[in-house]
């Protein structure tokens, strides 16, 4: 494994659109290692392909359980909604206020192909949206709620 560069705000990267992710190879399995292993070393809780700069539809989170394994996720249900503080490793030292679903359900491959569901509530519902956002080119400060 190795640790990989993380692309900070500013870059054009992040908020571009991501493709789909085709092929379930080696290439694929040890790009999804890198980035668990970035993620631990910068105390993250999630990590899009975009922010290690590849363009394509894939993310991972792990809020204190395991790492969770998102290729080409897509959200199928949401329900209620939470309000709490964001922060993002490309946007170093900035936390703000975003809403979020409570509890979503996204479908999505894992590193071999092979499809699942996957239903999750309170900080992993966010840490969910927060991830898959990045494969749409949007960040959470794009989605921050200014407090008066
Ligand atoms: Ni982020």
């Amino acid at each position: 494994m190795a640790k990989r560069n993380i692309v900070k705000l500013g870059d054009e990267i992040l908020k571009k659109v991501c493709r789909s992710q085709l092929k379930f190879d080696e290439k694929l399995a040890q790009i999804l290692d890198d980035m668990a292993e970035t993620m631990y070393e910068a105390d993250g809780v999630g990590l899009a392909a975009p922010q290690v700069g590849i363009l394509r539809r894939y993310c991972i989170v792990d809020v204190g359980d395991g790492v969770i394994e998102l290729v080409n996720p897509v959200l199928i249900s949401k329900s209620g909604e939470q309000i709490g503080d964001e922060g993002c490793l490309s946007i170093p030292g900035r936390y703000e206020k975003v809403k979020r679903p409570m509890k979503v359900t996204v479908r999505a491959q894992d590193r071999n192909g092979k499809n699942f569901k996957l239903t999750a509530e309170g900080l992993k519902a966010r840490a969910i949206c927060h991830e898959m956002d990045h494969l749409d080119g949007i960040l959470f400060i794009d989605r921050s709620i200014k407090e008066k």
